[in-house]
């Protein structure tokens, strides 16, 4: 069977499983599950920066089964997230994963001008976060966080936010969204990518001088140490700006970062929660092989070069094989995603390694959907 044949006949079990997920949680915001239950993400926790993921999976689903009924519900979940937008406090980098997937994918396939105006408002919030002594975009709000100054933090999982200023440029005419993007973009490059390719998950700049000041492990295993999910940030965030801007620099980094961590994948093909985390507890997450395999894909559309295609098919096939669930009654669909590696949400059904794993698919069985 070749890699559209295989990834189509996956997506039509997706369909008849997430069929019966969508019906039993159509108006929840759902974003972890807890014994196959996925929990509720509405009301106060309205803001939480994962709640454009169900809209991104009601909108997969539309594109995969063209049943308008996921498309309503889609825009309910959108309107929800108006409490989030009227909310200056509750905005941050993750404008981009909260309106990208729901607002401006809307307003992309059908004109509509409510949904256009969110993701104008979005994209400026997000537009000014960016400190303009450090060349970065500020990843959280709160002036201190675990008793640390955040002020000054940039993280790596704003890559993937990027595409919300590169279509705000492209929709507005306005090249200062696009130019705050490539900046950003660029300073990530010297500041969060080692030698060895992998990816920081949290650097510190000073916030009056833009100076580096240090790195954090994050939601990885510690200092120095390269957490799985933020590596596939890395590698699909640089090859989204590389589609957004042509630039090689970009298509070079998502390379050396996805060089990393095919090299770093352990021989079992199940991704740990950190490459550099010892031999036990032996944490999983799934939700990094399905973003990583997203950003393989799209290299090896840019590039041609068959070992990303291979590794993606690969890592899929392992979690369908292996870390799938396909019992309607059970919420989530990939088991053994973890929130980060000191927590203790592990190896749990999270919303956003559902919808990667359904992308990447997309993306192998050439059915169009495009959120970023
Ligand atoms: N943006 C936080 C995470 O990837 O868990």
């Amino acid at each position: 069977m070749d890699n559209k044949a295989w990834a189509e006949s996956v997506l039509s079990k997706v369909e008849k499983k997430m069929k019966a997920v969508v019906e039993r949680n159509a108006h929840k915001v759902p974003y972890i599950t807890d014994n196959g239950v996925y929990d509720n993400r509405d009301g106060d926790q309205i803001s939480w920066w994962t709640n454009g993921f169900w809209g991104g999976v009601l909108w997969e689903m539309a594109a995969l089964t063209g049943d308008s009924w996921y498309e309503d519900l889609a825009y309910e979940m959108e309107n929800k997230l108006d409490r989030n937008l009227m909310c200056a406090e509750q905005l941050d980098h993750d404008n981009g994963f909260k309106w990208l997937l729901t607002s401006v994918y809307h307003y992309k396939k059908t004109g509509n001008q409510e949904a256009r105006n969110r993701s104008i408002l979005a994209a400026e919030n997000m537009a000014g976060r960016y400190n303009l002594a450090g060349h970065f975009i500020r990843a959280w709000n709160d002036h201190v966080r675990d008793k640390e100054d955040v002020r000054g933090w940039a993280i790596i999982d704003c890559m993937m936010n990027l595409p919300l200023l590169y279509w705000a440029s492209d929709e507005t005419g306005d090249p200062r969204f696009r130019h705050i993007a490539k900046s950003h973009a660029d300073r990530v490059i010297d500041a969060f990518i080692r030698p060895d390719g992998s990816a920081c998950h949290i650097v510190e700049f000073d916030p009056e001088t833009g100076e580096r000041v240090k790195s954090y492990g994050g939601q990885g295993y510690g200092h120095g140490s390269s957490w799985t999910r933020g590596q596939g940030w890395a590698i699909y965030g640089f090859a989204l700006s590389y589609i957004h801007t042509g630039e090689k620099k970009y298509l070079e980094t998502a390379k050396r970062v996805a060089d990393y961590f095919i090299a770093s994948v352990p021989e079992s093909n199940l991704v740990p929660c950190d490459f550099r985390q010892p031999a036990e507890p032996a944490l999983e997450d799934t939700t990094a092989t399905s973003i990583a395999a997203c950003g393989f894909i799209e290299i090896a559309k840019a590039t041609g070069e068959e070992k990303y295609l291979d590794a993606a098919v690969s890592l899929l096939k392992t979690l369908e094989e292996k870390r799938c669930n396909w019992d309607p009654a059970v919420d989530n669909l990939v088991e053994k995603g973890t929130v980060a590696y000191h927590n203790s949400e592990h190896e749990r059904g999270i919303v956003y390694g559902d919808f990667y794993f359904i992308e990447a698919l997309m993306k192998l069985a050439g059915i169009e959907y495009f959120p970023w």
